[in-house]
């Protein structure tokens, strides 16, 4: 079935008020709820129906107005329940079963670990309870959790406890109220043994609020980051947007099992604990830096979609690329905090980088995929298939333009205006856009958002080409910029799109000279063009030396842009650029160009192009003033998705993976003494950790120079790493020795049998054990790694019922090891749809994001696409396939 965002209809009644009464049972649980409905509008009369979704339920009894009616008054089927003529207003009551215990789908009420969760968005609230399920029906809660007091001893649930008591039999009760109307989908409730780290706060108000870390008993030392995160998630968002919170007790609960990163219930944040547990024992860097970000979005989804939420699943960009767009921010903020202003932009620079990479490793090729689509999608077939990089990361670009067009000031007038118009309801991405646009025209009337408007309906990234010619002497440089947006299904051909071109001009001394435009200068505001024609010349005007036009600095709009510089004018800006993304971006260029040029000499690196990344290696080296976090950045090459996106024609991603390799083996020869140099003067194996932008640049340096040096898979190199391993005090220095060793060294090194040894409890750590073994590359060739993963699958520990454990172990070699998965046998693909099918009746949501390992097989070379198919076909013709597999496989198998 597939579902149109055209079909939208307003439902015939609103439920004002929902009470639910819970008799928590881990094989069969109870929930009676009294729903009070209303009329929507005065179009509805009195014979119409009150439609309710609910799907795997048992249904007991339904009551309406206090009398119960018989099974011949309701239709029932295995997706809806409808009582005919409920009339304009009254109350519905239900009571029905569920069982959480079999519920491995880990959607609506499940059990974790004996611990009781939910997930609802989107659609898991049905598998609760019969209600309409739909977010534009927004309902004041109340609910009643009754559990066993001994194994169940906290419950919780959305907005302020009104009441907690012992009831007879060993049960006891809680009675919570959440005083703001909300969706289904936010609703949640958490039951089990679980222990908290607390802190109350004052609001801006005077108020104070309680915050709560729920985890289960043993991980109170993984939880003070968190908190800390959420503190200044809250201190931020009053500062930046003017947004306070507005209940009176906030909690997060950590769950080891959990489909996704973290879902925003009101007042009732229920985590991944990847995104919750930090410490230096046992998380990253990255870890951290997640942790936080994470943290932020949840909390800043109090506002952007929870008090303004979405009318309908389409609009689901609406609240996801804003509460991104809001998350990065806040992580440039504290990345940067506290820091001297180079250091500070440098911070900002490398969150920015991070997210491009991301946006270009997966949401480029999304869309240009079979799965792409518009950030507001027009169909689907499964709404949890569309929680994509492209209504997320790519929403995220989308608001950050609108940022770019209005300016910090205009676009906080639009946010302002937008609560305004919308708080407490049930929006469309149209009315964003619509108050971004009315804060706009205040101050600039004559501007409007209209052409702009194609970002929310187009899919497909647009390809922006530049050329220029510069008459020196007239000092008049005409900047040529042509749009063209490849055909998307559905989508043949689109008008141009209005793209933000942020841009200098660098001069040979490395300054920008002043931006002057002849002719129309409403195309220019600040050091921004709007390109808004598929062709358009722009002609500036003083500069008379010469100079090397920098574009799209910042990565002002998510397009691909191919550019006439020279290889010499890339290696230039990537030593001089003041910006310093398109500083990195030159680089990136020079090392892609150069990977090429390996691939078609067969491995051979003494070309010009491999010439050019030396040198532009070589500068970034000598380049004292560099911060160790951006100069980490810059000295890494382009991973092998953003390559395979990038070359022309088909695609052997193992051809692909050797000539990088080539690459950084030639890098890491040339530059051996520097990198060991930067290495040693790093190495402080006895100092304290901290988790600080600064220092986790220098060991994002250290481990990156490591990474270099043990390429060659020489024993002396190798003993750098042993040694890190064994002296190190914290999981970054821990896992970027081990992954040295693991990628490089022979197969089976004694360390990572004491890493097991060491955190074979700690169910993150032991993730971390299989993902590094489902990732060691075909170029360490002693290692067979599809026979490890295949050894791996019956470890003892590996379970496909754990969603973070299937991730790191399946999504690991299926989505992050490009050279075993499609290796020429067709092996990796035929394991990869072995397990899908077998996830397929354990978990559909989670099956369905490794089922989309493949949906770039078109561009592969012919013999891979022969095995692609067969093994996309093998998982297509299988009974019992979810609606979520099918869709992805579906659309996988038309794209041929
Ligand atoms: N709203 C959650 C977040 O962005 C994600 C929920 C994902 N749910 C799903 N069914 N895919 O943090
Ligand atoms: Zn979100």
């Amino acid at each position: 079935v597939t579902f149109y965002r055209k079909d939208y209809k307003t439902p015939n009644h609103r439920i004002v008020k929902t009470d639910l009464v819970f008799e928590l049972n881990p094989s069969r649980t109870k929930v009676k709820s009294r729903l009070q409905f209303e009329a929507w509008d005065a179009q509805v009369n009195d014979l119409a129906a009150l439609e309710l979704d609910g799907e795997a339920l048992e249904l007991e009894s339904v009551t309406l107005n206090g009398r119960q009616l018989s099974n011949t008054e309701y239709l029932q089927t295995d997706t809806s329940l409808t009582i005919p003529h409920a009339g304009r207003h009254g109350v519905l009551e239900l009571t029905v079963y569920n069982q959480p215990d079999q519920n491995t789908r880990l959607e609506g009420l499940y059990v974790s670990n004996g611990n009781f969760f939910t997930q609802c968005e989107a659609q898991g609230f049905r598998r609760i309870t019969y209600f309409p399920d739909r977010p534009d029906v927004l309902s004041k809660f109340t609910v009643t959790l009754i559990a066993n007091k001994a194994s169940h001893p906290v419950t919780l649930s959305n907005g302020n406890l009104l009441e907690a008591r012992d009831l007879d039999d060993g049960l006891h009760l809680s009675r919570w109220e959440d005083p703001f109307p909300k969706p289904a989908y936010l609703f949640a409730l958490v039951g089990g043994n679980f222990v908290c780290q607390e802190e109350t706060i004052t609001k801006g108000n005077g108020q104070t609020a309680l915050l709560q870390v729920w985890v289960e008993p043993g991980n109170l030392d993984k939880t003070d980051f968190a908190m800390q995160s959420l503190k200044r998630s809250i201190e931020w968002d009053r500062q930046r947007f003017g947004l306070d919170l507005d209940l009176d007790r906030f909690m997060i609960v950590a769950t080891a099992d959990f489909n996704m990163g973290a879902m925003e219930n009101k007042g009732l944040n229920i985590f991944n604990t990847k995104f919750v547990f930090a410490n230096p024992q046992l998380a990253t860097d990255v870890d951290f830096e997640n942790v936080e970000s994470v943290v932020g979005h949840e909390y800043f989804h109090n506002w952007t979609g929870n008090r303004v939420t979405c009318q309908d699943w389409f609009q689901l960009s609406l609240k996801e690329g804003l509460t991104v767009f809001r998350d990065q921010e806040f992580s440039a903020d504290m990345l940067a905090h506290g820091l001297s202003p180079e250091q500070a932009a440098s911070a900002r620079a490398v969150k920015r980088i991070d997210d491009v990479k991301v946006l270009r490793a997966a949401q480029f090729p999304e869309d240009a995929g079979p799965m792409a689509h518009p950030i507001r999608p027009d169909s689907y077939q499964e709404i949890n298939n569309f929680y994509t990089v492209t209504v997320y990361e790519k929403g995220a670009e989308v608001i950050r333009m609108q940022h770019t067009l209005l300016g910090e000031a205009l676009f906080q007038r639009g946010m302002q205006i937008y609560f305004e118009r919308h708080d407490g309801q049930a929006a469309t991405c149209e009315q964003f856009v619509s108050a971004m646009e009315t804060a706009l025209q205040e101050s600039n009337p004559g501007l409007n958002l209209q052409q702009f408007r194609h970002w929310y309906s187009q899919a497909g990234t647009p390809e922006v080409h530049a050329s220029w010619a510069h008459d020196v002497s007239l000092g008049e440089l005409t900047l040529i910029l042509k749009q063209r947006c490849a055909p998307t299904p559905g989508q043949a051909s689109k008008p141009a799109f209005h793209i933000p071109i942020r841009l200098g001009f660098v001069d040979q001394q490395g300054c920008d000279q002043a931006l002057l435009l002849k002719g129309d200068a409403t195309a220019l505001r600040g050091d921004v063009l709007n390109l808004t024609q598929t062709e358009q010349r722009f002609v500036f005007t003083g500069l008379r030396t010469p100079v090397v036009p920098s574009l799209l600095r910042g990565f002002s709009a998510p397009v691909n842009l191919r550019t006439s510089h020279s290889s010499a004018d890339l290696i230039f800006l990537a030593a001089h650029d003041n910006d310093p993304f398109n500083r990195w971006d030159a680089g990136q260029q020079v090392y892609a160009k150069a990977v090429q040029e390996v691939l078609k000499r067969q491995g051979d690196t003494h070309g010009e192009a491999v010439q050019a990344a030396l040198e532009v290696f070589g500068n970034l080296l000598n380049d004292h003033r560099l911060s160790d976090g951006y100069l980490a950045i810059a000295l890494q090459l382009p991973g092998e998705g953003a390559l395979f996106e990038q070359q022309e024609g088909l695609v052997d991603p193992v051809a692909l993976h050797m000539a990088r390799c080539a690459l950084r083996d030639r890098i890491s020869a040339q530059f051996q003494g520097e990198l060991m140099a930067l290495y040693k003067a790093r190495y402080k194996p006895g100092e304290a950790y901290a988790y600080t932008t600064v220092a986790a640049g220098e060991r994002a340096l250290k481990n990156l120079c490591l990474s270099y040096l043990v390429a060659g898979a020489e024993p002396e190199d190798l003993a750098l790493a042993q040694q890190q391993y064994a002296e190190c005090n914290n999981m970054t220095d821990r896992v970027a020795a081990l992954s040295a060793l693991v990628y490089n060294g022979p197969a089976n090194t004694p360390e990572l049998a004491h890493y097991y040894q060491l955190f074979g409890h700690e169910a993150l750590a032991i993730d971390k054990w299989f993902m590094l073994q489902a990732t060691v590359p075909a170029s360490n060739t002693d290692v067979d790694t599809l026979a490890q993963v295949k050894t791996l699958l019956k470890h003892p520990a590996f379970t496909l019922k754990n969603p973070n454990r299937a991730r790191s172990l399946l999504g690991a070699f299926a989505m992050q090891n490009p050279s075993v998965f499609h290796q020429h046998s067709g092996q990796g693909y035929a394991l990869w749809a072995d397990l899908v099918i077998e996830l397929n009746g354990i978990n559909p949501q989670v099956a369905a994001r490794m089922a989309r390992a493949l949906d770039r097989w078109t561009k592969l070379v012919t013999p891979l696409q022969v095995h692609a198919r067969q093994a996309l076909e093998r998982i297509h013709g299988t009974s019992q396939l979810s609606p979520d597999v099918r869709e992805v496989i579906g659309k996988a198998l038309a794209a041929a």
